[in-house]
């Protein structure tokens, strides 16, 4: 199986900011931690931007793709951008929502999770295990 992963605007920074939310690994490690530990059966391929036109067209790219499943963690967007939300709403596959933080324990501003109503599965809190989590829940998810 072929999963797709999408993070959004300032994840690239990971490593070097707020690592008492976010832990110390970098993207590329947790990149690297992620595919070392993922189940066999599947292969991920691994996306970041940080624009939020970009994201939208690499979701839209999903109508036409072999993905099975997608992981998001679409960062600051999640609380402002009805245009993903809107984009994840066309797609098919299941989409799991994941935050490295536990949004709900922080600001108000992150409350707001527009985002996540077009997910199936969302999830926070894990740091570096996110995406290995959102990739077992995915799988968890298509199995039945
Ligand atoms: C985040 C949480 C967002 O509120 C924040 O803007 C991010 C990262 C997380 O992974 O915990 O950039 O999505």
């Amino acid at each position: 199986m072929k999963f797709l992963i999408i993070n959004g605007p300032n994840l690239n920074m990971l490593g070097k900011r707020e690592s008492g939310h976010y832990g110390s690994f970098s993207l590329e490690e947790i990149k690297t931690y992620t595919n070392q530990n993922c189940p066999s059966e599947v292969s991920l391929d691994w996306w970041q931007s940080n624009s939020e036109e970009k994201i939208i067209e690499k979701i839209h790219e999903l109508e036409q793709s072999d993905y099975q499943a997608l992981i998001i963690n679409p960062a600051a967007f999640s609380h402002t951008s009805i245009a993903i939300m809107d984009a994840l709403r066309i797609i098919k596959i299941p989409i799991i929502e994941v935050h490295l933080s536990n949004v709900h324990s922080r600001e108000e501003f992150r409350q707001t999770l527009l985002t996540a109503k077009a997910a199936s599965i969302i999830m926070g809190g894990l740091k570096k295990d996110a995406y290995l989590f959102g990739v077992n829940a995915a799988l968890s998810l298509l199995k039945g």
